[in-house]
């Protein structure tokens, strides 16, 4: 007590606990997030026609959130046995990392075959890359350097950065066709310093839309062999491209087969509409098992004090459908008919902007694939949609096509003919 008293009376500390309150004065108020403040402002809109583009979740032909079917059978299948809620291990559910791996590369693959790779269980897609972006920091001696494609996932860039890496990039998109910039990008990727690392969007690249010719990724491999790269896969949308798993994982395949050990992540939020169940994968292909075995027990190093083990519950799901023939397949039809859903929506939007007297050549909406839509629309254009016809998208002219449905495709298609006649 006496010893209290004596403390209170030094001007100096006293000073302290009245601050005490005032620890994070010095923060400063740090910008909305571009993608979710779109959907902020979207709830706050009253007009009955409102649309929101911004996010990327699907949505059915109703504008509904969209839970599949093989889903509800598999969660019904878990609360029939009455599972326990035990802890996983650090690296998840061993039979659904296997799936997971088996889903990427193929049952055949070699990789698969002789063992020689390791997949933990992650904190959906963004929880791979971050896993994924961690471990190269700590292990990879060669280069701090990942190069990303311009543009790329908003979240890219904050999270190899945050992980402590250097974050580059090189040529991806071309405004002026609105397509893939193929040879800027082979000059560019020719070009970085030998053993970078290097980021693919393996299918339906976010936010473009544009995806590489199997013929392009054929010589995108080969520069990266040349240039010794290491490639870094990001599979957010397998299934979700074409509707078909194995035509979607091609690159990844292709990369592999030309002796390229790489990086793989995978999320289950688009592919199972398991958003907020945070499925996804990291897996890394090894030069034998050794080598893997050795891999693994870092990334458990790694992962123990981030998040010490992944959550069980949709890991359970996603291993139910993956495991099991007949889920499966049901599955298999569901992503197709996702994907079918949006690719109709693109031809819906072209041919009603058509309707609408639009000379412009819309031909790159339906050209392009996956969930996202790169329109060209300008920032001062993307304005005007959201102002005068409460339609919702990021400054960057991204539509979300999942968004659109065969009731307000007709209003978008007026509304931007309006903005860019
Ligand atoms: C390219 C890309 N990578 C990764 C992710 C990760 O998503 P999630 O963490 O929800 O699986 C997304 C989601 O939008 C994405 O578009």
């Amino acid at each position: 007590m006496a010893l209290l008293k004596s403390l209170r009376l030094q001007p100096g500390l006293g000073a302290l606990s009245a601050r005490a309150s005032s620890w994070w004065s010095h923060v400063e108020m740090g910008p909305p997030d571009p993608i979710l403040g779109v959907t902020e402002a979207f709830k706050r809109d009253t007009n009955a026609k409102k649309m929101n583009l911004g996010v990327g979740a699907y949505r059915d032909d109703k504008g509904k959130p969209y839970v599949l079917n093989t889903v509800r059978k598999a969660e019904a299948q878990l609360a029939a046995k009455s599972l326990d809620k035990e802890y996983l291990p650090i690296g998840g559910l061993a039979e659904f990392a296997r799936a997971s791996a088996q889903l990427a590369l193929g049952d055949s693959n070699e990789v698969i075959q002789s063992g020689r790779y390791i997949t933990v269980q992650s904190i959906s897609g963004t929880g791979a890359l971050r896993v994924g972006g961690s471990f190269l920091q700590r292990f990879y001696k060669f280069s701090r350097d990942v190069y990303l494609p311009k543009p790329s996932w908003g979240n890219h860039t904050p999270i190899f950065r945050d992980a402590g890496l250097e974050v580059k990039g090189y040529r991806y998109y071309d405004p002026k066709t609105c397509g893939f910039d193929f040879t800027g990008a082979l000059e560019d990727i020719s070009q970085i310093p030998e053993q970078s690392i290097i980021l693919f969007h393996a299918c339906a690249h976010n936010p473009t839309g544009v995806d590489p010719k199997k013929e392009q990724w054929k010589e995108l491999a080969a520069v990266v062999k040349s240039r010794r790269l290491f490639p870094f896969f990001d599979m957010a949308y397998q299934g979700f491209a074409s509707g078909d798993i194995d035509r979607d994982a091609w690159a990844v395949r292709h990369f592999i087969q030309e002796g390229l050990n790489v990086a793989l992540c995978q999320s289950y939020a688009k592919n199972m509409g398991l958003y907020a169940e945070r499925v996804g994968a990291f897996t890394m292909v090894c030069s034998d098992v050794d080598e893997a075995k050795r891999v693994e027990s870092q990334l458990k190093i790694l992962i123990r004090p981030m998040y010490s083990n992944p959550p069980i519950n949709g890991a359970r799901i996603a291993a139910a459908i993956l495991t099991q023939a007949d889920l499966r397949s049901e599955w298999l039809q569901e992503v197709k008919g996702m994907a079918n859903r949006i690719i109709s929506m693109r031809e819906q939007l072209v041919s009603n902007l058509k309707k609408e007297g639009s000379i412009h050549n819309w031909q790159h909406i339906s050209d392009q694939i996956g969930m996202f839509c790169f329109t060209g629309l300008k920032p001062e254009q993307v304005e005007r949609l959201n102002k005068e016809f409460s339609i919702y998208l990021t400054k960057d002219g991204r539509i979300s096509v999942a968004g659109i449905t065969s009731g307000n495709v007709g209003y978008l298609a007026h509304a931007i003919h309006q903005v860019s006649k």
